[in-house]
């Protein structure tokens, strides 16, 4: 059994998530890492590789492509031959590359907002135009808008990023609008790039992941699709991602575009990989009980409160929640004054709400539950909703 309850001390460990409140009594909630140990099995096999002592320049094995094969074929039958996979040492390299190969300079990147926030650069970094359409909250769902979609397509538009499931409203695509999506962008010769990174974190047990790719031979010729285990198994640190590039001119395009540009993959997140896809053991069942419990206790106390209100993930471990009614000028600075690090909304394109990050020992999330309650109930009071 994974003591999941467990608080592990991380300063002094560069953590990135803690590091920004060192020194302050501010408990992180933001950037999505999570406070768990990896698995055991991963550990061990770390251990083994470092015991090893050399580590040097090194490739994804036959053996890691296999393993990453099988995966996809046991989850989502999907059978996928090892030419079509391109390594690459993180998902944000994977879509900024995607925007380099999709058609010229000056052309349109189309994405659904809010969204991840690195998608909002991606095109830009690499000279194309960033075309955003607004989601809409349709009978308590996010849902991609078509109607807009259609409105602002133009013909340079060469290519739809997509995040499935999505950070930050925990949505899980269902197979009609991953159909309705994948049918825009066959007809307007558009690629889909999709970042389906936090894949195997569901919440929603009746609610699977579909890869948007596996849909039809069409769509997958126009497409690039991302994974990683970092997320699940938590070592996002430990940067490795996988490109599934059915189409093999899509695939040379890819590949040109970073030659020289991206390192390789550290031995050691090799190592961790190829342990998450060989070996998962019970872990991705038993984070996603943990989790489920987690985000009830967020989401009760979500909806007892005033002035505030999310829909309950359906994937991922981050609840995007509504402040607007609240009218906090900076979100962000006030959380932190009642001791609470949130991500806020406007840097997803999510202006008036923030993201909290519940992928933590119980006890560390009922802390700043109660200091998230503080916060709300004192803007609450002095609005008098
Ligand atoms: C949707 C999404 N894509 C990509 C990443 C990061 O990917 P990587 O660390 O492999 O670059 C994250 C991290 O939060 C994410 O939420």
């Amino acid at each position: 059994m994974i003591d999941f309850d467990r608080v592990i001390d991380r300063t002094n460990t560069g953590s990135t998530k803690w590091n920004k409140y060192s020194g302050k009594d501010i408990l992180p909630f933001w950037v999505a890492d999570m406070d768990f140990a990896a698995p055991p099995q991963v550990l061990a096999a770390l251990k083994q590789r470092i015991e090893h002592g050399i580590f040097g320049y090194t490739r994804a094995s036959d053996t890691l492509s296999d393993a990453f094969l099988s995966w996809l074929l046991k989850e989502y039958h999907w059978e996928v031959p090892a030419e079509w996979l391109v390594w690459l040492p993180g998902v944000v390299p994977g879509f900024n590359l995607a925007c380099r190969s999709a058609g010229v300079p000056g052309d349109g990147v189309m994405m659904s907002v809010p969204v991840y926030y690195p998608f909002l650069s991606a095109p830009e970094n690499s000279s194309r135009k960033a075309i955003y359409v607004e989601k809409h909250l349709v009978n308590g769902r996010w849902e991609m808008d078509f109607e807009s979609m259609e409105a602002l397509y133009t013909k340079r538009c060469k290519m739809f990023l997509l995040c499935n499931p999505h950070n930050p409203t925990g949505r899980i695509y269902t197979r009609e609008e991953l159909s309705q999506l994948a049918e825009f962008c066959i007809a307007k010769n558009m690629l889909i790039c999709s970042d389906e990174i936090h894949c195997s974190i569901l919440l929603d047990k009746n609610k699977p992941h579909l890869p948007i790719a596996s849909l039809s031979n069409d769509i997958a010729q126009q497409s690039i699709t991302l994974y990683s285990p970092t997320k699940a198994f938590n070592i996002p640190g430990l940067s490795c991602a996988i490109a599934v590039i059915p189409n093999k001119k899509l695939r040379l395009r890819f590949e040109n575009s970073y030659a020289g540009l991206i390192s390789g993959i550290s031995p050691l997140a090799l190592t961790a990989t190829e342990t998450a896809f060989t070996n998962p053991g019970s872990w991705i069942k038993d984070l996603g009980d943990y989790l489920r419990n987690n985000r009830g206790l967020l989401q009760s106390a979500i909806d007892a409160l005033p002035g505030v209100s999310a829909i309950p993930a359906e994937a991922t471990y981050l609840a995007w929640i509504d402040i607007r009614e609240l009218q906090i000028k900076n979100p962000g600075a006030y959380f932190e004054s009642f001791g609470l690090g949130l991500s806020v909304g406007k840097q997803f394109m999510g202006d008036g709400y923030v993201r909290f990050n519940f992928g933590c020992p119980r006890k560390t999330l009922e802390e700043g539950i109660k200091r998230f309650q503080k916060a709300v109930l004192a803007r609450a009071t002095e609005l008098g909703v």
